[in-house]
C-alpha cells in the first residue's frame, strides 16, 4: 500500500529505547515516549544536547535496535518487533548514514564491496552490484574510477559521499542521517548537505536528519523535532519553531546560533543553560528540564507537561506548562 496523506511513510508513536543498565545500574529509558511523523519526501530534524536520544531514536527506526515499547509504522505495517529474516526484505527502504565516515565503513574493504554489500544481500549479482556501485559512485559526485580504493584514500567529504552512496545502493525511500557532516569541515558540510538536498530531489527520500547544528537543520528539514533528555519537547512547522520558539529549551538552543545578519547579531539574546542535561537513568520528577529551565514553577517540579498543540488549529506542538509564544 502507498502512503497517503493520511498515513505518512514513518510513523513512529510512544516509542521508547531502554538499554540495560551495567551490572547493578539501572536500565537507561534512552528514548521515552516519543511520536512522530514523516511523509514521503519529507524531511524531519531531530535536534538536541548530546546524550539526549536522538542516535537511538535514530537507530530504532532502522531497526538496529528493538524498542522497549511503542509502535514503529513503515508504510503502514509495525515493524518495531519484526525478526532479522522479516526485516531483510524492508531493509533495502531504510538505510542510515553514520556520523563518523571513516569509522563506519570496513578499512579492509574497497568501495566497490562497502557500495556492492547491500546489493549482495537483496540478492543482486556480483557483476550487477558492481556497475550499481560505479554508478552510484558518479551520483554522489566520486570518480568511478576509484572504486577499487579503500576508504584510507579518501577524504572525510569524500568517505561520507561512500557512505551516503552505500545507503542509497538500494533505492531506499526513507534515510536517517545521524549527524552526517558533524565530522566534516564547514566549507565540506555545505557540499554534503548539498548533495543530500539533490538526491532527495532526484530520488523522493524522506529524511530523518540527526543534528547539533540548528543552522544546518534549518536549512535542510521541512520540520523540526526538538529532543531533550529523551522526549520531542517541541515539533513543528521549521519555519514557526525558529521564529517563535515556544518551549525554553528551544529557545536556549535557538539563542546560541550566531545570526547572519551582524546588527541582529549584535543585540542577540543568549540565554545560558545551568548545567549538564540529567543522566535519563535518573530523570528529575515533573518535566525533565526543570533544573534548568529559566522558567520553572512549583507545578513543574511535580508535574509532567503533556505534549500539546499550542495554538487551536496549529500544528506544532510544546511539553510546557508554560510555553513562550503562541
Ligand atoms: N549502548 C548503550 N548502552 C547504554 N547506554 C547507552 C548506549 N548508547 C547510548 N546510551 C545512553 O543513552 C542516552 C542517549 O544516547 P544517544 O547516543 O541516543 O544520544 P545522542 O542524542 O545521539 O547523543 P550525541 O549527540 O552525543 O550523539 C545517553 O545517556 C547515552 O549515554
Ligand atoms: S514545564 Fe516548567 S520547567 Fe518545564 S520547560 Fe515549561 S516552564 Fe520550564
Ligand atoms: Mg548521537
Amino acid at each position: 500500500m502507498k502512503p497517503t496523506k493520511a498515513e505518512p511513510l514513518l510513523s513512529v508513536r510512544e516509542l521508547t529505547t531502554t538499554y540495560p543498565g551495567r551490572r547493578r545500574a539501572a536500565p537507561v529509558r534512552a528514548v521515552d515516549g516519543v511520536s512522530f511523523d514523516i511523509a514521503a519526501g519529507e524531511t524531519l530534524g531531530l535536534v538536541g544536547e548530546s546524550g539526549c536520544g536522538k542516535s537511538t531514536t535514530g537507530r530504532t527506526i532502522v531497526r538496529l535496535l528493538e524498542p522497549s515499547a511503542g509502535s514503529v509504522r513503515y508504510d503502514g505495517r509495525d515493524i518495531g518487533h519484526l525478526s532479522q529474516r522479516e526485516l531483510k526484505p524492508l531493509r533495502k527502504d531504510l538505510q542510515m548514514v553514520f556520523q563518523d565516515p571513516h569509522s563506519s565503513l570496513n578499512p579492509r574493504q574497497t568501495v566497490a564491496r562497502i557500495i556492492s554489500d547491500p546489493l549482495l544481500v537483496q540478492g543482486s549479482s556480483a557483476a550487477d552490484a558492481r556497475r550499481r556501485a560505479a554508478e552510484l559512485m558518479e551520483l554522489v559526485g566520486l570518480i568511478p574510477e576509484h572504486i577499487d580504493r579503500y576508504p584510507h584514500e579518501f577524504s572525510g567529504g569524500q568517505a561520507q559521499r561512500i557512505g551516503i552512496a552505500r545507503a542509497l545502493a538500494t533505492s531506499p525511500r526513507l534515510v536517517v542521517a545521524d549527524e552526517p557532516v558533524s565530522a566534516l569541515d564547514v566549507s565540506v558540510q555545505a557540499q554534503i548537505v548539498n548533495l543530500m538536498e539533490r538526491l532527495q530531489r532526484e530520488l523522493g527520500l524522506a529524511y530523518l536528519f540527526i543534528a547539533h547544528d540548528l543552522s544546518v537543520v534549518k536549512r535542510v528539514c521541512d520540520r523540526v523535532a526538538v529532543m531533550y533528555l529523551g522526549r520531542i519537547v517541541e515539533i513543528g512547522d521549521k519555519e514557526r519553531v525558529y521564529a517563535a520558539p515556544a518551549h525554553p529549551y528551544t529557545r536556549a538552543l535557538l539563542s546560541a546560533v550566531p545570526l547572519p545578519d551582524p546588527v541582529a547579531e549584535r543585540t542577540r539574546e543568549r540565554i545560558t543553560l545551568l548545567g549538564d542535561p540529567p543522566s535519563p537513568a535518573a530523570p528529575p520528577p515533573g518535566c525533565t528540564f526543570h533544573p534548568r529551565c529559566p522558567k520553572a514553577q512549583a507545578v513543574c517540579r511535580t508535574e509532567a507537561p503533556l505534549l500539546r498543540i499550542d495554538a487551536p488549529g496549529g500544528t506544532r506542538r510544546v511539553a510546557c506548562h508554560f510555553p513562550e509564544s503562541l
